[in-house]
């Protein structure tokens, strides 16, 4: 009796993933796109549940893509949990992600679902965030300018040297950002207005949403990011205002993609099925991220965008996920903005 009762403990811890601690299950490398707190909160957690080891670099979207490109033919990454979902549809066509149907799906909004059938069953929404700008109340308060509304006010002579927004190579939300304003003016309308809004640009910067922290800290009057990014500074008590475009905007679905080659193939679908659930999903409140979540129970955060009170255009996942989208609008944003910088 007293032997089964020892054997059936051990199965228990096994099947637990806690017997022998982080060794026994294994170890993985993550590529994260999410900002540091979640990324740090993600991994702890995750070990906490399975004793799985997870090495983990953030880097913003574009440049994990890159990443995963370079190491295409000897992969050391595993799982690429968020980022926006342009360069995860574009990592798909290119063959550098494997399908996977996680048992998790029957539990995602449309949208999460959506992107997966995009792919190919490459890649999964696990959040959806929204694209605005931030202002700073009290630098707009002392320079006694009008306060923005539009889209189209961030090319105003009184903004110049005022706007900060992220690289669109490197940035998934600058990447964004580009494609919102052709699909909401058309190419040509999209293209001179970003020359005309060069002359008020500060600083391209590498990550999405530090023009909304910079914004926070008076560093920049304006702060183009993800409204959820812009929220994050005023929740800790700094002067910033978050505007969405009168002209309505795009928004993304960030993503999650198990690289094709993995080497940890058993502990990546671990974390892909882990992080869809509703308990993974409201881990981003606890580190200050506020995007809306893709399990239908995971809560809303209340400092969230509330996405039916906004206008949204109807981004073209497909479209401006390909691969041969994506790289022309890049080229011609070096050829015609960057050139100018
Ligand atoms: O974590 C914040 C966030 O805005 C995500 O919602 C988004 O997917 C990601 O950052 C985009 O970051 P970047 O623009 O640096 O690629």
């Amino acid at each position: 009796m007293k032997r089964t009762l020892t054997v059936m403990a051990l199965a228990t811890t096994a099947t637990l993933g806690l017997a022998g601690g982080a060794s026994a299950q294994g170890k993985m490398t993550m590529y994260c796109g999410v900002q540091e707190e979640w990324c740090q909160l993600m991994v702890n957690e995750f070990k906490a549940k399975t004793g799985i080891d997870v090495a983990m670099t953030r880097k913003s979207s574009g440049e994990i893509f890159a990443q995963i490109k370079a190491e295409a033919s000897n992969p050391k990454g595993d799982i690429w949990w968020g980022g926006t979902g342009d360069p995860h549809l574009q990592a798909a066509e290119e063959n550098l992600t494997m399908a996977y149907n996680s048992p998790m799906m029957k539990e995602l909004h449309p949208w999460s679902v959506s992107q997966h059938k995009t792919s190919g069953g490459k890649t999964v929404g696990i959040y959806l965030g929204a694209l605005g700008y931030g202002y700073n109340s009290e630098t707009l308060k002392k320079k006694g300018i009008a306060a923005p509304k539009c889209w189209a006010d961030l090319a105003k002579p009184e903004y110049k040297g005022e706007v900060q927004v992220a690289n669109p190579h490197a940035s998934g939300t600058a990447y964004t950002f580009v494609a919102t304003l052709v699909q909401l003016w058309g190419e040509d309308k999209a293209f001179d207005f970003l020359k005309k809004m060069n002359e008020n640009v500060n600083q391209y910067t590498k990550s999405g949403a530090a023009p909304a922290q910079a914004t926070g800290r008076g560093e920049t009057l304006i702060g183009i990011s993800f409204l959820h990014d812009v929220v994050t500074p005023a929740t800790k008590g700094l002067p910033v205002v978050s505007v969405a475009p009168c002209e309505g905007t795009g928004f993304e679905i960030g993503s999650m993609s198990i690289i094709d080659g993995a080497r940890n193939v058993e502990q990546a679908k671990k974390f892909y099925d882990w992080a869809l659930s509703a308990d993974a999903q409201a881990l981003g409140a606890k580190a200050a991220s506020f995007q809306n979540p893709s399990n239908k129970a995971a809560p809303l955060p209340k400092e969230a965008t509330k996405m039916e009170e906004i206008s949204l255009i109807d981004y073209d996942m497909k479209k401006y996920g390909s691969s041969a989208e994506r790289t022309r609008l890049l080229s011609k944003w070096d050829a015609e903005i960057k050139a100018t910088k």
